[in-house]
């Protein structure tokens, strides 16, 4: 079942959600829970041969087991992902933030091709980044294909502080996140 139609604030399955519509498109962000195959599979399925290659870097139509299975283990913690959500219930996009050996944390997102330019992808990051802040992770990078200007573009909106390093046919993002805003409180 690829359809979430859960409102705001009643789902169960999975952790949190928002609501990102716009004037013109209503799309809502919510956190995934671990196991999300059916959410994995309609948002791949909707990737053009481009944007899977962009995004995998690699021109096998569909990830292996293996990755999928490690797209798919999400903890909240060390391995987060939010999802966008039409307001039918069509995953449209994925972004995820996973921590790596060596503090910083791999960022990566993916959205429909018939729902891209519409700042989708941008609020799935602003979203991740929000959480992963929270979490814990202060350094995000992302290495991006220098063909790939949407992408650039988009971290270079969203993280206007980038350092962006270019090495040959990939651009390696790095971005520190400012600890959250509102500190937790840790019983001693
Ligand atoms: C990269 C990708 C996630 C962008 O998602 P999107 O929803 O289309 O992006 P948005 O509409 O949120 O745009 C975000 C910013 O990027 C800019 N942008 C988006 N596409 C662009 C393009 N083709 N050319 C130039 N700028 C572009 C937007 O103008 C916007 O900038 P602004 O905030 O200054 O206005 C999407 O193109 C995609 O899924 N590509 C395939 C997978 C991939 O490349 N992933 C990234 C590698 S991990």
């Amino acid at each position: 079942m690829n359809a979430d139609t859960t409102p705001c604030g009643t789902t169960t399955r999975d952790i949190a959600c928002e609501n990102a519509g716009t004037a013109d498109i209503d799309v809502r962000i919510r956190e995934l829970g671990p196991g999300r195959f059916d959410v994995l599979d309609a948002v791949l399925a909707a990737l053009s041969p481009t944007s899977r290659y962009r995004r995998f870097h690699t021109s096998a139509p569909r990830p292996t087991p293996q990755v999928l299975a490690l797209l798919a283990a999400v903890d909240g913690r060390s391995h987060i992902a939010v999802a966008a959500f039409t307001g039918s219930g069509r995953p449209v996009g994925i972004a995820r933030i996973i921590a790596v050996p060596g503090g910083r944390s791999e960022l990566a997102v993916e959205v429909a091709d018939d729902w891209q330019g519409r700042g989708i992808g941008a609020r799935l990051v602003r979203a991740v980044v929000e959480r992963g802040r929270a979490a814990g992770h202060r350094v995000v990078h992302a290495d991006v294909l220098a063909e790939n200007v949407a992408a650039q573009a988009l971290f270079l909106s969203v993280f206007p502080a980038a350092v962006a390093v270019s090495g040959g046919h990939e651009v390696g993002f790095a971005a520190e996140l400012a600890a959250p805003r509102d500190p937790v409180l840790v019983a001693a």
